[in-house]
């Protein structure tokens, strides 16, 4: 290494992270389940951001657990409000009308998209199972988000909806389930901008 490389090396943690943002992290171990809102840390905090808002909460893919007001399944064997493709349900919505927030725990990768679409019985094409298919959601999600509202993302990556789409991140909590699966990372975000014109620039995606 070079004498200018050695003056160069970072001596805190905070110059290595150049580009901090102000979210909390915590991390956890848990069973995996693929009822992701019965894990226990996951289920407190869900439980806890509702409870911080009087306002109407949705969810797009229920699945077999959910604390929201309104709540939407493809799968017809599970109990929910509506039975439709996410992205209708959201259609639904009238711009800025949910106030309260979204409990967003898509399938995770386009495999798990199409056992969905398989199981249920649609034929699986190519275009179901593209990045569109979540990119298509989150800007549903921001349109029918009202400022003040609360997106819980659960995923295997910490993107949430993001500041393109005028959501500020505050609280990653990472689910780690041993051996080499892949960790569960919940991100939660505020609508913190109305209407995205808001912006001076255009900021990155996530
Ligand atoms: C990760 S699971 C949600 C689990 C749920 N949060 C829980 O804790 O039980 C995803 C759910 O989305 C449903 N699903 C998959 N694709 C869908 C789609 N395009 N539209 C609506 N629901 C879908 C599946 O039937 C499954 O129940």
């Amino acid at each position: 290494m070079s004498k200018k490389e050695l003056e160069d090396t970072p001596t805190s943690r905070e110059e290595i992270i150049r580009c901090q943002e102000d979210i909390t992290f915590d991390r956890v171990w848990s069973m995996p389940t693929k009822n992701t809102f019965e894990i226990d840390a996951i289920h407190d905090l869900i439980v806890f951001e509702i409870s911080q808002s009087e306002g109407i909460w949705i969810d797009p893919f229920s699945g077999g657990t959910s604390y929201a007001d309104i709540t939407n399944d493809l799968n017809p064997d599970i109990n929910s409000d509506k039975t439709l493709k996410a992205i209708e349900f959201l259609r639904q919505f009238d711009d800025n009308e949910v106030d309260g927030g979204v409990l967003f725990d898509p399938p995770y990768s386009a495999r798990q998209v199409a056992e969905c679409y398989d199981y249920i019985g649609f034929d699986v094409t190519k275009q179901m199972t593209q990045t569109t298919f979540w990119s298509n959601l989150k800007n549903e999600i921001e349109r029918i988000c009202a400022s003040g509202s609360t997106v819980i993302s659960c995923s295997w990556n910490s993107n949430g909806i993001g500041k393109g789409n005028g959501f500020k991140k505050e609280h990653i909590l990472i689910v780690a389930h041993g051996a080499w699966h892949n960790d569960t990372i919940v991100t939660v975000e505020k609508r913190v901008v109305s209407n995205l014109s808001e912006y001076d620039s255009t900021p990155s995606k996530s």
